[in-house]
C-alpha cells in the first residue's frame, strides 16, 4: 500500500488527492494520498514527525517548497539550481527532493500545442518566482530566447543570469512588456495576479497579440484569468493553468511508482470540479 500525500498551508481545496488516486486507479496500485496541512510555525516538528511515518513519497507545495531543503538527504540538480522542491520520494528511508513543475509545464503545453515547443522563437515570462524559475530552465533546452518581465527587476535579472547563454533574452519592465506584446510567440504569465478572489487583476495589459502565439496563465483559479480572457478576445491560442497543474502531478506520481499515466483523460473532469 504506498503511502503518498501534500504537505502545505493551507490546502483547503486542493485536487492532488483527487488526482492521484486518478493515477492510482489508472496503475491498478493500491495506495492512499492525504492531505497534511501544517502550520508554517511547526513546520520543524511536523517534519520530524512525518520522517517517523512509513511514507512512500509526498508532494511540497507553499510555503514550504524552499523551507523543506534543509530536511532532505539528497536533491535532484535541477531542484537544487531551482531552490524548490515539489515532490520528495522516499527510500530506504532517505528522503530525496525533485521539482517536477517546469517539466509538467512544459509538457502540458506539449500535449495541447505540439507545434509551439518546435516553432517558438521568442517567449517572453511574466514574473520571477519559483514557477517562472522552474518554467524557464525547463524551456532552456528548446531553441528560443527567453525574454522575463517582473515587478521587482532584480528578481528579474537574477533569474536570467542563472539561463543558459543560448536561451537568456533581456529584462523588461512590465510597462515596456505591455507594449512589446506582440513580438512574442508564447507569453507564460506566472505570478499570483489575477487568481481568486483578486480575478479582475491583470499584470500586464494585453493589447496586440502575434499572429498565432499561445498565451498562457498558470493561474487555475479562475480556470480563464483576465490576462487569458483578454489575449484570448485579441486573436491568441491559450493555454490554462490547471493543464500544469495536471502534469506536474503525473510526473511526481512517475517519480514514486515508475508508472506513466494518462493525464490527457483527466482534463474534461479536471475542468468541471474546478468550473463548479
Ligand atoms: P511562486 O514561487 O509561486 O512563483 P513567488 O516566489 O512569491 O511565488 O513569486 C511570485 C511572483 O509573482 C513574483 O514574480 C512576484 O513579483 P515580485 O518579484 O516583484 O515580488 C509576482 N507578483 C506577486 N504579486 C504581484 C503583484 N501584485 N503585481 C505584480 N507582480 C506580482
Amino acid at each position: 500500500m504506498l503511502q503518498l500525500g501534500l504537505i502545505g498551508s493551507p490546502l483547503g481545496h486542493s485536487l492532488s488527492p483527487w488526482l492521484h488516486s486518478n493515477f492510482l486507479e489508472q496503475t491498478e496500485l493500491k495506495g492512499e494520498y492525504q492531505l497534511m496541512e501544517i502550520k508554517p510555525e511547526n513546520f520543524p516538528e511536523e517534519i520530524s514527525t512525518l520522517k517517523d511515518r512509513e511514507m512512500n513519497g509526498f508532494n511540497v507545495t507553499v510555503p514550504f517548497k524552499r523551507e523543506i531543503i534543509p530536511f532532505l538527504d539528497s536533491i535532484d540538480d535541477r531542484a537544487s539550481r531551482l531552490g524548490a522542491v515539489n515532490t520528495v520520494v522516499v527510500q530506504n528511508g532517505k528522503w530525496r527532493g525533485y521539482n517536477t513543475d517546469g517539466d509538467g509545464y512544459l509538457e502540458s503545453v506539449r500535449a495541447v500545442y505540439p507545434d509551439i515547443i518546435s516553432s517558438a522563437e521568442r517567449v517572453l515570462i511574466i514574473g520571477s518566482g519559483g514557477a517562472a524559475r522552474g518554467i524557464a530552465f525547463s524551456l532552456s533546452g528548446l531553441s528560443l530566447k527567453i525574454d522575463v518581465t517582473n515587478r521587482t527587476p532584480s528578481r528579474a535579472e537574477e533569474l536570467l543570469s542563472d539561463l543558459p547563454e543560448a536561451v537568456r533574452g533581456r529584462f523588461l519592465t512590465l510597462n515596456e512588456a505591455a507594449l512589446a506584446l506582440d513580438e512574442y510567440d508564447w507569453v507564460i504569465q506566472t505570478t499570483s495576479v489575477g487568481m481568486a478572489p483578486k480575478a479582475e487583476e491583470i499584470p500586464i495589459d494585453v493589447k496586440k497579440v502575434k499572429e498565432n502565439a499561445l498565451f498562457s496563465d498558470i493561474v487555475y483559479r479562475p480556470l480563464e484569468t483576465r490576462f487569458l480572457l483578454e489575449a484570448k478576445r485579441k486573436g491568441a491560442r491559450v493555454h490554462y493553468g490547471h493543464l500544469m497543474l495536471l502534469y506536474q502531478a503525473a510526473y511526481s506520481f512517475a517519480l514514486w511508482t515508475n508508472e506513466e499515466v494518462l493525464p490527457a483523460s483527466l482534463i474534461t473532469e479536471m475542468e468541471s470540479k474546478l468550473e463548479g
